[in-house]
């Protein structure tokens, strides 16, 4: 080699150290940072063919990462034109479809963000995606026959076909009534309480039990006890029935000086 082409070497190389210098510029080594989610998708997505869906990934880091939308295998997905779109922002797009353009791969799978860069690479929490075709359905209720104070469970009949996608909102009876899931109802119905008679001998104490109907006595509460005398009586109160009685003290006669015994009869 001549002094010349030494010379060529050395600019070359120079030339390469100040591009690839300015090449990695913007990320200051010590500030290089592996990527961490903003937003991570939630782990269900269901929507319909007449709405679509966005369902949304971003992450951070130094440099900033690269969002790649996955299967559960591992491999990565693509546009599927008018069904499917990834978005430079990392946005995976499920456009609103007609229902001949139903496709299990696209609209009912597994998908899962992953975001890297040159430091590393994370995954998201499996995303469920499900799209489900708008499309009439009826509900049903079966007829169930108990015997008067026993319980039923009806049950409301929702296909298959759209039953993930359907909230039982309220019950209502062609009386006009409506019941609410989830609260505690019995349908209203007259009832009588009862008491029997107890007998017992003056002095001593009954034990008295208002008697409710079984079909009801879980909802019902005892507020207070009546008698015929407008008298009123709450419970767990502690109660003695209020009833005349005298005491009286009965004379003793002792020589003075000597102690005698008195005592309180009461009746
Ligand atoms: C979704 O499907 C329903 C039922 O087939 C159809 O009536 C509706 O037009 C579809 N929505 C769109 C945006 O095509
Ligand atoms: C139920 O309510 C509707 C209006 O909300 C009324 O026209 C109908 O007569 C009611 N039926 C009964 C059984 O009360
Ligand atoms: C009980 O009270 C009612 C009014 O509260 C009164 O009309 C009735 O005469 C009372 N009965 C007795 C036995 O005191």
């Amino acid at each position: 080699m001549n002094e010349c082409s030494h010379g060529i070497m050395w600019i070359l190389l120079a030339v390469l150290l100040i591009s690839s210098k300015a090449h990695s510029a913007p990320n200051n080594e010590a500030d290089l940072k592996g990527p961490v989610f903003l937003k991570e998708p939630t782990n269900r997505v269901d929507f319909s063919n007449s709405t679509g869906a966005v369902v949304e990934c971003t992450a951070t880091g130094n440099p900033p990462p690269e969002i790649i939308w996955v299967r559960s295998d591992g491999t990565a997905v693509g546009d599927v034109p008018g069904l499917r779109q990834i978005q430079p922002n990392g946005n995976l797009v499920f456009p609103p479809f007609r229902a001949e353009d139903y496709r299990q791969e696209v609209h009912a799978q597994v998908y899962a963000c992953l975001a890297k860069n040159q430091i590393g690479s994370i995954i998201s929490r499996d995303v469920n995606v499900r799209a489900v075709v708008a499309q009439y359905y009826e509900a049903d209720v079966n007829k169930e026959h108990v015997i008067r104070g026993n319980s039923a469970v009806m049950k409301c009949l929702i296909p298959s076909f759209v039953a993930d996608f359907v909230e039982v909102v309220s019950w209502h009876s062609d009386q006009n009534e409506s019941f609410i899931p989830n609260g505690d109802f019995v349908v209203s119905q007259h009832y009588d309480t009862d008491v029997n008679k107890e007998y017992v001998i003056r002095g001593n104490s009954a034990v008295m039990k208002c008697q409710i109907p079984s079909f009801v006595a879980d909802f019902v509460e005892i507020v207070a006890w009546h008698t015929d005398q407008n008298e009123t009586f709450h419970p767990k109160m502690n109660y003695v029935v209020q009833q005349f009685y005298e005491s009286e003290v009965n004379n003793e006669y002792v020589i003075r000086g000597n102690s005698a015994v008195l005592k309180c009869s009461i009746l």
